[in-house]
């Protein structure tokens, strides 16, 4: 039967982390695959997960099955971060949580159930959007289509043009949004924005999919959320797609959840159901050990606050390097403006080359980005970005590639 497979071409995120790894140049700079580095370019484990870890392999007794749900502390306590302690949804038990195998098997789970219950729907992603929405999302057999938002011109958000496509849309499509730290544009919505989109999908009947994979990396724990506890506050329906790779740096223990909101307490239930029944067809049980430790964070006082000045601190670095690579760059490519890398949030932009460009910068100068020459700016440190910047220099004045 597999005798006629013919090798495909890897995915463009994880094709370059392996290219990464197999250049043996000791001046290398991955600025490739979206992982939070320190200044020394290490991704630590945060000091807040190693003592949780520590009790809870102290405290662990069994290994047998939490349930196709997951844990229900660590799925409270996923509420109570991204929604807050009194959000109406909340408090009105309309949102439940379902724990997934990461972020992406969140989105994979909300995309199951929007094809269960409406099979011909179509989820309208941003341009350009992260390059594994469209696997994970089309994966479920849904149809994907796209709409305007990223305005290479200015840096920022091409609003007029996205309300404008997503004012023509039919009733019942479904938008899927970043919640902050736009991935790979950086290019984020204003709170004005949010709100003015809440009045569009309101009269338009669109259900917003959210996908929350960097809260606290943008503005802050309670900014970042700003846009999906408006929507779920306001909205009939919300679904939610939550990463705990970057904000708790659990990346390999795939930990994440899907909330759905609905419009009653009963009709929660019953999609809290169906979304048990998916994940149950699907994966049976999701990962139990980071969702543990995330738990374990948040039932300790000490250890929330410590890893909130953990979030604090990388959210801080990366801001910081945003204003450090742009003044190195006006020093070496004085040619050409990159002050909107200033302006931009999260671990991403696009550096704004061609792909012939980025090409010279791996072959040449061991920069690793994607082609659309999306960068992760925590890949940046002191000893770099002068490197970077140089090699960046080199690459603008040669002949075009
Ligand atoms: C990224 O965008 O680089 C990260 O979200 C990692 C991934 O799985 O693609």
């Amino acid at each position: 039967m597999f005798e006629r497979l013919e090798s495909v071409i890897p995915d463009p995120i994880l094709g370059l982390m392996a290219a990464f790894r197999a250049d043996p140049d000791p001046r290398k700079v991955d600025l490739g695959v979206g992982v939070y580095r320190d200044d020394r370019g290490e991704t630590p484990v945060l000091e807040a997960v190693r003592r949780a870890e520590s009790a809870l392999l102290a405290r662990q007794s069994t290994k047998t099955y939490v349930g196709p749900a997951g844990n229900p502390a660590f799925n409270e306590a996923i509420e109570r971060l991204v929604l807050g302690e009194e959000h109406p949804t909340r408090l009105t038990a309309r949102v439940r949580t379902v724990q997934a195998p990461g972020g992406c098997g969140a989105l994979r789970l909300g995309a199951e159930l929007i094809r269960a219950v409406s099979p011909d729907s179509v989820v309208y992603v941003s341009t350009p959007t992260w390059a594994n929405h469209s696997p994970l999302l089309s994966g479920s057999g849904l149809k994907l289509a796209p709409y305007p938002y990223f305005d290479p011109a200015t840096g920022g958000v091409q609003f007029a043009a996205m309300t404008a496509a997503l004012a023509r849309l039919p009733a019942r499509a479904v938008v899927l949004l970043h919640a902050s730290c736009h991935n790979p544009t950086g290019a984020d919505l204003s709170p004005a924005q949010w709100r003015e989109l809440l009045e569009l999908l309101k009269r338009r009947q669109l259900l917003p999919f959210i996908d929350m994979a960097y809260q606290g990396l943008g503005e802050g724990l309670e900014a970042d959320a700003y846009g999906m506890r408006l929507f779920s506050a306001e909205l009939p329906e919300v679904l939610c797609a939550v990463s705990c790779s970057k904000n708790f740096g659990l990346y390999r223990e795939r930990t994440g959840a899907l909330q759905v909101i609905n419009e009653t307490p009963a009709a929660a239930d019953a999609a809290f159901s169906h979304l048990v029944r998916i994940a149950r067809g699907i994966w049976s049980m999701p990962p139990d050990h980071g969702a543990a430790i995330v738990h374990g964070i948040f039932a300790d006082a000490t250890l929330r606050t410590s890893w909130q000045a953990e979030v604090a601190a990388m959210r801080q670095r990366i801001q910081g390097l945003r204003h450090e690579v742009v003044k190195q760059l006006r020093q070496h490519c004085p040619q050409r403006d990159f002050g909107f890398i200033a302006t931009q949030r999260g671990m991403f932009s696009f550096l704004g080359i061609s792909a012939g460009q980025v090409r010279e910068l791996r072959e040449r100068h061991h920069v690793y980005m994607t082609d659309d020459s999306r960068m992760n700016i925590a890949g940046l440190r002191a000893q770099n970005l002068e490197y970077f910047a140089r090699a960046t220099a080199a690459v603008l004045s040669s002949p075009a590639r």
